[in-house]
């Protein structure tokens, strides 16, 4: 149980906040596949890419930790090794739908579990493309959950041309990494872009990615090369929740350190913007392909908005912090196209309408893929739960400390995208 009190003051000063997450687990997969050791600088050390490292040195990597550093040296792209045991995932749906990928070309087999979260969640989206590709995938029951086992395949691994159904990184991932292993180039077509760092990463690595329009072609590859060091910027998923704190609470001024701004991450500076928050960023710089700035934010009055479409994979994980803000705006707020938010780690929007009108009552409801936010509600002193969903528990709990206070049943699943989120807030 964690209580939250209410904050009688603005933020103020400097914050660092923890590297990105799906950058990171990215970094530790694509260190696994090179022969020579790579640096990874501002590892996020939480449970999800710890479960990554985990399963990749299950793989045969061999993986340190040296301070903050993460020190990854593989076996070469063609040098898997087949895993002993069950390959655990926990609460990560990165680990595991990047890893079904890359295992699926694998000529031994591998069998994928995760926690009571993940083993709920849809994995017929990877299933299926992998499957088209000569995959053998078996899934639990007709709707493929977890337990999942890959067979090796009985024929090599062909290229496909596959439209995606949905907007989803991790799925455009898996089929990027099996596509390296395929006899034949693999095109993923997507007309709602998703976040691009894995082929960000694998043109680092030196992988054959050609881009046209939204047509993405990735070669198949005998090796990768590795760089020696991979700096991982800091995670604008968990920086949200200071820029929403920082707009919302009055006298604010805050400066958040060397935050990933890839364009296909910063949909909720946009929307926040479009809100009338005063959010600035500076001094942009670039390491291994990836842009990074610091944010400056001051407190400001905010709007209510309506928005939906393209934008949404920009700023998916960060509509539970957006809904606070927008509680506090005036007017309404809606937010269409947003289903996907149903099946990540809890089901957000029930979460939202459910936990977040306990603080603020009659504020928020959804349909089965909109969230309608009347912002300037009265806000009362709530116990709520978190759903063991991270990205819930920090939501609640910015929105507790800027409203009347909150105490959260089970705090400790921030450890999946920020062990040391409530150090920072204290
Ligand atoms: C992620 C992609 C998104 C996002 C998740 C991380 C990634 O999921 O919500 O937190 O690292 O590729 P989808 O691929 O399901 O959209």
């Amino acid at each position: 149980m964690k209580k939250i009190l209410p904050l009688n003051h603005g933020l103020r000063g400097t914050i660092k906040i923890p590297g990105d997450k799906s950058i990171s687990h990215r970094s530790v997969i694509l260190s696994s596949l090179g022969t020579t050791p790579v640096e990874i600088e501002n590892f996020l050390a939480g449970a999800d890419c710890l479960s990554t490292v985990a399963c990749m040195k299950a793989l045969g990597a061999t993986i340190e930790r040296d301070d903050e550093k993460l020190l990854v040296t593989g076996n070469g792209l063609h040098g898997l090794r087949e895993p002993e045991n069950v390959l655990d995932a926990g609460n990560s749906g990165t680990t595991l739908r990047l890893l079904m990928g890359l295992c699926a070309p694998q000529k031994f087999l591998t069998t994928f579990t995760g926690d009571d979260s993940l083993r709920k969640r849809p994995m017929a989206r990877v299933i299926k493309p992998l499957t088209q590709m000569n995959a053998r995938i078996f899934g639990r029951n007709e709707n493929k959950n977890l337990p999942i086992t890959i067979l090796p395949p009985e024929k090599n691994l062909r290229g496909i041309f596959y439209k995606m159904p949905v907007a989803s990184a991790q799925v455009k991932s898996a089929i990027l990494l099996a596509g390296l292993f395929a006899e034949t180039p693999t095109t993923v077509i997507e007309n709602v872009p998703s976040r691009n760092h894995t082929e960000k990463m694998l043109a680092e690595f030196g992988a054959r990615l050609e881009n046209r329009a939204n047509a993405l072609r990735i070669f198949p590859a005998e090796n990768l090369t590795a760089p020696e060091k991979i700096f991982v910027p800091g995670d604008i998923s968990s920086a949200a929740y200071w820029i929403v704190l920082a707009t919302i609470l009055k006298d604010s001024d805050v400066t958040i350190e060397n935050v990933g701004i890839n364009k296909t991450r910063t949909g909720l500076i946009d929307v926040l913007q479009q809100m009338g928050a005063s959010i600035e960023l500076l001094n942009e710089r670039t390491s291994g392909g990836e842009k990074f700035a610091d944010v400056h934010v001051v407190s400001s009055g905010l709007y209510g908005v309506e928005f939906g479409g393209k934008i949404i994979p920009r700023l998916i994980d960060e509509i539970p912090a957006l809904a606070v803000a927008a509680a506090f705006a005036l007017g309404t707020t809606i937010i269409r196209d947003v289903g996907e938010l149903r099946v990540k780690e809890s089901d957000r929007l029930a979460a939202i309408v459910e936990e977040f009108n306990k603080i603020s009552p009659d504020t928020f409801t959804a349909t089965e893929d909109s969230l309608i936010i009347n912002g300037g509600q009265e806000k009362i002193f709530a116990e709520c739960k978190t759903r063991a969903d991270h990205r819930m528990a920090m939501s609640l709990a910015i929105f507790g400390a800027a409203a009347q206070g909150v105490t959260l049943d089970d705090e400790t699943c921030v450890d999946i995208s920020y062990p040391n989120f409530f150090e920072e807030l204290s």
